[in-house]
Order: C-alpha cells, then structure tokens, then sequence
C-alpha cells in the first residue's frame, strides 16, 4: 500500500486524490456526488439534461418555443434542487458540478452553479475559455478544465492570464483510449501513443511546471479503476485521478438499478464507439440502441429536436445520429436496451453492487 497524498484545488482540500466524474444524465447526481465527498474524495454532480425528467419541465408542451425556454429554466431549477440536496447529504464534502462547455445554457448552468455553493466547476465537450468571467464574483470556486493535449491547455492557461489574470484550478487530461463518454478524439487516432497518458500527462506537468510560479494540478482521468491503475496514474507526475465508470454499480448512483445492473454484467469486450450528434465519438456499451447507431440507422426518426439544447448537433441540423437528451434519459430511467449506456474500457470490475466506500477504500488502500 502507498500512502497517498491530499488532493487540492484551489481553496478546497480533500483527504484522497481521487475525483468522481460527471456522468450524465442523471447517473452523478446528488447521491453519488454526495456520498464521494463523505468518503474522502471530490463529488461532481453532472448539469446535462438535468431538467428532462423535472417536474418543471413538460416534453409534450405543443409550442417550440416555449417548451425550449421552459427545457433551459428546468435545467437550472433542476441543477439548484441538486446542489442544494448534495449539500444536505454532505454539509462539508467538496462537491462541484460538471457542465459542458456544447451546451446552449452553458453560461446559465456555470453561473447557478457557483451561486448555490458549488465549491468547484469541471467543464470539458470544448474548451471553457469564457469560464473564470462567468464565475468571477465567487473567486474561491475552483474552475478545473477537462483536455485531452497539451496544446489545448497552453491555449486555456494563456486566454485565462490574459483575458482574467487568473489561471485554472487543476486540469483534467482526459485518456480518450479509456474513458467513458465523449472522448477528444478521432476514432482512427485513438491508437496513436501520443495521445495516451504516458505521453500528455508527463509533458503537462513539466509545461506547467516551467512556465507557472503556482502549482496547478494534473488529474488523471480514464481507465483508471482500482489501487494499481491510480498509483500508475500518480507515478506519470498526475496529482489526482478522476474515475467515472467505476462509481456506477454502487448503491449511491443515481442511475436506475437496471443501469446499474447492466454495468455490472458487462465486459471490456461489451465496450464500443459510437458516433454522437456532437461530432465526437462516444464510449459506450453494445446494446441494440448501439448497434443501431453504428449500422448508420437513425433510431429517432420519429422524433424532432425538442429543446435545441446543444451548440453543434448533427440530429438538429442534418437528421443524422440520434437526440442525446432522450438517449441518455432513457438509459439512466433504466431502458438499457434502448438508451445509449456510456462506459469506460473497463467496465464489470466488481460482482456486485457496493456502497461508495468500498469503491473508494479500493482505490486508495488496494
Ligand atoms: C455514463 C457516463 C457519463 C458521462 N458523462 C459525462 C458528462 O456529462 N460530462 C463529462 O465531462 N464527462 C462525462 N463522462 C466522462 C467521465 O466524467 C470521466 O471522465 C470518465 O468516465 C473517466 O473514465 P472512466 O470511466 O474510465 O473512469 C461520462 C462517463 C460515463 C461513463
């Protein structure tokens, strides 16, 4: 066992280095962020698509228009209810939100955030470089950018000095070879070693290090599961792991069991790229709503765009892929069969549901 060190961002210190991922929808909500921070790590509450399945929001409301404007209010009626409960659940727990930087509310979203107590925003699905100028009457939130290379940090630090005189909190490096989600990459580029941890990870820590006076910690994120892959993690200079896949099948998720369940019974041979209407690839499981999207099948034809949600969408503007919101939505309701079920390359590490301590004990004791 290696005697792990504090992680800090910021103002904000936490006993473990270990960061939970935003998983949207639904699936890090205030349960699962809550119960990170009670056990010694960072919390992160996902913001996407958290007014879909509000009580402040109605799909079937007839005009577009108004059922756009109210999608935007429940998101963020929605994100205050979350909050305020992880707080409740964890009066003293660090717990930020994840926003992506592609969605159309992105500013509404980081702005609520920081207004309701969230200690720290994670913001990658593009690059925040309007984030500190959204958040700047709440100096002590920690603002942690999510990127895949070293270019695009040095081009988040330099906008940050010039524009705010501030720079960020901690980066996460995202491994688009692991990672569930979206990932930063091209599928035909996701062999090239230069864009593993083995290579960005070193190389950002020694750029920030040159170039900064103040510290600014690299967290490692992407295939990381267990004692040995953190401390890999920890040993290539990161000073922090961010785990996702890995706090799904626990009692505290805030997926549907059935979700839950799925994720247990899968295998890294169960993992596939799917295309997304973002434009970038996505890490998910194989299901028929999977295999359908990768047969070049459009399984929403019967469905429009509802909420116009995000900045660039290929289900939008050119019928292509499939509406993410109802996607997600249905697999966090628990229709696995038919949702899109995103998930790291290594899924199915344990056999059976468990309570986030126990995930968190194995990360950080082995
Ligand atoms: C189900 C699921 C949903 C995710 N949703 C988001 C999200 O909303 N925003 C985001 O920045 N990353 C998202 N991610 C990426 C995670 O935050 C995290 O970086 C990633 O899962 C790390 O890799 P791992 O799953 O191998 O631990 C998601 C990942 C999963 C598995």
């Amino acid at each position: 066992m290696t005697a792990l060190p504090p992680l800090t961002l910021g103002v904000h210190t936490v006993t473990y280095p270990v960061m939970q991922g935003g998983m949207g929808i639904r699936i890090s909500g205030a349960n699962l962020a809550a119960a990170v921070a009670n056990a010694g790590g960072v919390g992160i509450i996902s913001a996407v698509g958290l007014g879909m399945n509000s009580p402040y929001f109605d799909i079937d409301e007839k005009s577009p228009k108004k059922r756009q404007e109210q999608f935007f209010e429940a998101n963020r009626l929605a994100l205050i209810d979350e909050i305020k409960k992880a707080r409740t659940l964890s009066p003293q727990g660090v717990i930020g939100v994840n926003i992506m930087v592609a969605a159309r509310d992105y500013e509404t979203l980081a702005s609520t955030a920081v207004d309701h107590g969230a200690k720290l925003i994670v913001s990658g699905a593009g690059l925040p470089l309007g984030l500190p100028g959204l958040t700047a009457h709440r100096p002590e939130v920690a603002l942690v950018p999510i990127i895949s290379s070293v270019r695009a940090a040095q081009v988040v630090c330099k906008k940050w000095q010039r524009t705010f005189n501030r720079l960020p909190d901690a980066f996460v490096v995202e491994n688009p070879q692991a990672a569930g989600g979206h990932l930063g990459a091209k599928p035909e580029e996701l062999d090239d070693p230069a864009i593993g941890p083995a290579a960005v990870i070193p190389a950002l820590v020694k750029y920030l290090a040159d170039t900064y006076d103040q510290p600014i910690p690299v967290i490692a994120a992407g295939g990381i599961y267990d004692h040995d892959t953190l401390v890999d993690a920890l040993a290539l200079g990161a000073s922090g792991v961010q785990v996702g896949t890995r706090f799904i099948a626990t009692e505290e998720c805030d997926a549907d069991p059935r979700y839950k369940e799925f994720h247990l019974q899968a295998s890294p041979e169960d993992v596939v790229l799917v295309p997304s209407p973002v434009g970038l690839p996505g890490r998910a499981l194989r299901n028929a709503f999977a295999e359908r999207v990768i047969a070049g099948e459009l399984p929403e034809a019967k469905h429009q765009c509802f909420a116009n949600c995000l900045q660039v969408c290929k289900f939008r503007d050119k019928r292509e892929t499939y509406c993410i919101l109802r996607a997600l939505d249905r697999a966090c309701r628990g229709d696995v069969d038919n949702g899109l079920v995103f998930s790291g390359s290594h899924v199915g590490q344990g056999d059976h549901i468990v309570p986030v301590a126990d995930v968190m004990r194995e990360l950080v004791t082995g």
